[in-house]
């Protein structure tokens, strides 16, 4: 699959990173592309560099991994993503990471979506610490964490569980866009155990079914 980035950093750099092991296209972009050349380089040939429009052109499936603040700008820059799968990471942090800047009957992928008319939304990877997509495997002894995820779109939901897959994580799909509003504040969770607890980012969630 041709997969591009709109924000390279911590989160898109970790999830191209994997898919480019796992066989796919990818072209990270940047607001100053030439600073991720030699990111590019170190990938290998299925990996391409370019702004948020030529990665959203080249792309079925686009990652949206910049900081809320600057989502909006980011999907205006990008262009038209009609008729593509958008995989929403971002949480909607307030910048005092005191809670969440949408509130708790909303949630950044509802309102991303409005943003990207025709576009297939999938909320995904917004509750897993960007160091665990970092190491070098996502299992912990012998389990891996879930890797919840939402949309609207039952054909884009199947194609966004399987890359969730593949980087490691088990895919639980929780249901329409909406359930964004739950998943957004399970990352203000994270956040809160991470470092208003003291625990760290190498922790995760998984859920257990018997
Ligand atoms: N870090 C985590 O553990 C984690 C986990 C799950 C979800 N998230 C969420 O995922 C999102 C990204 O987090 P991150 O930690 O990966 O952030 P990050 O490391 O700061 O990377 C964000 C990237 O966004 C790009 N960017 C910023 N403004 C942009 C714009 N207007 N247009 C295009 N690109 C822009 C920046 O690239 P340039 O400056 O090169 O353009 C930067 O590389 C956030 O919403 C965060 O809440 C984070």
């Amino acid at each position: 699959m041709k997969i591009g980035i709109i924000g390279s950093g911590n989160v898109g750099g970790a999830l191209g990173k994997i898919w480019i092991k796992n066989g796919h296209e990818v072209m990270f972009s940047s607001r100053r592309p030439e600073k991720l050349k030699t990111l590019a380089e170190s990938f290998g040939k299925n990996a391409h560099i370019g702004t948020p429009a030529e990665a959203a052109n080249f792309a079925d499936i686009v990652v949206l991994a910049v900081p809320w603040t600057n989502a909006f700008e980011a999907l205006k820059s990008a262009g038209s993503l009609e008729g593509k799968i958008l995989i929403d990471c971002t949480n909607p942090l307030k910048p005092d990471y005191s809670g969440l800047a949408v509130g708790y009957n909303n949630s950044a992928a509802e309102e991303v979506a409005k943003l990207v008319p025709g576009a297939k939304v999938v909320k995904a990877f917004n509750s897993t610490f960007a160091d665990i997509m970092n190491s070098e495997s996502r299992m912990f002894d012998s389990l891996n964490p879930s890797g919840f995820y939402c949309g609207n779109d039952i054909s884009a939901k199947k194609v966004v569980a399987e890359l969730i897959r593949e980087t490691g994580l088990e895919p639980v799909d929780t249901g329409a866009l909406s359930s964004a509003r739950y998943l957004e504040p399970l990352a203000m969770l994270m956040i809160t155990l991470g470092f208003g607890m003291g625990m760290g980012s190498s922790i995760a969630l998984k859920l257990l079914k018997r």
